[in-house]
This record gives C-alpha cells, structure tokens and sequence, in this order.
C-alpha cells in the first residue's frame, strides 16, 4: 500500500504538492453548518471526497472493502471499487448503503470488458472508471524488489 510506480517520483512529487496546500483559518465566521455537498453523476454526495480504486482490500486487513464502504458510509464519499476487489461488487453496495462506481482494467478482449460491465450493472454499480494507464505493463520497482523476501507477494504478477 505504500509503493508507487517506477522509482516513486511521482509519489513524492504528490507529497511535495499536499505541503504547498495550506489551512486559512477564518476567524468569527460561523462554520456550525458547512456545506461541501456535490453532485457527480446525478448523485448527490455530503462529501467532495472520492475513494481511487485500489486493488485487493483484503491483503491489508481482513475486514477488506465492507469496511472501506462502511467509512465512506460515515462521510457519504463516493467509492470507486477495483476490478482486482477482493468482495463482490453488490457486498460493496450492500455495507456502503448506496450505489458505487466500478473501476474496469480493460483488456484486448471486449468480450471480457462486456462480461465485467455487465456484471457490475447487474450488481448495482452504476458508473464505470475506466483505468488506461496499466494496459502496456507498469514498472513496479518497489513490488519487484520486495516479493522476493515477502512469502504472500511470491507468486503474484
Ligand atoms: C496499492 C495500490 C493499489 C491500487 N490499485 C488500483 C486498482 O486496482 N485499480 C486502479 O484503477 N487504480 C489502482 N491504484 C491507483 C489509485 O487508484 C490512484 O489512482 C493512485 O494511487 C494515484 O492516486 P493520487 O491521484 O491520489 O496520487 C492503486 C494504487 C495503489 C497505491
């Protein structure tokens, strides 16, 4: 969970951007009701704040993505679940009480791309993010070098 891609310059450089950012307190002005609603989709959200698809929940902690939807219940976020989840789409839906988007990793078979799709609709997803960025293989640097000493990553891709 905590690598990146490559040798991880662009997750400092997102560290680095985070400082720049600062909290301007406002003194006197009455924040006992802040609104930061939204709509994405057609859907209204209490919240601005989307959960990226990351893959696997499970392999972190046991209670895997339930409890990731359970959280984003709490804050009413939108969560995008991975193809790569390890729960099913409409358990997901089920524990965060609301629809969510599925996150497709497309491959050169459209017929695979469809069977996906049409699984998550039928299981109440209701948006698609499609992920274009792995199609050609990544360099994943840091997973390379440490499946080697890591008994659980042996095996994986
Ligand atoms: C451990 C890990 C697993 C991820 N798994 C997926 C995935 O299954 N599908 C996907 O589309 N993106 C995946 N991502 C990418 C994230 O959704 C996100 O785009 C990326 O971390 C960049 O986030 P940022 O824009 O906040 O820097 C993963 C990222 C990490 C760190």
């Amino acid at each position: 969970m905590a690598s990146g891609i490559d040798d991880e310059v662009t997750l400092r450089a997102n560290r680095e951007g985070f400082l720049k950012y600062q909290l301007r307190p406002r003194r006197l002005v009455d924040v006992s009701k802040v609104d930061m609603s939204t709509e994405i989709l057609g859907v209204k959200y209490d919240s601005p704040i989307i959960i990226a698809p990351s893959g696997g929940h499970k392999a972190y902690h046991p209670d895997g993505e339930p409890a990731v939807a359970r959280a984003a219940k709490t804050g009413d976020h939108l969560q995008i679940l991975s193809t790569n989840a390890s729960t099913s789409i409409k358990d997901v839906i089920a524990a965060r009480g609301k629809p969510i988007w599925y996150q497709l990793y497309a491959t050169n078979k459209f017929e695979v791309a469809k069977h996906h799709v049409e699984s998550a609709e039928q299981q109440g997803a209701i948006a698609v993010a499609v992920t274009v960025d792995s199609s050609g293989g990544r360099n994943q640097e840091t997973l390379f070098r440490l499946q080697k000493s890591d008994a659980q990553l042996r095996g994986l891709p």
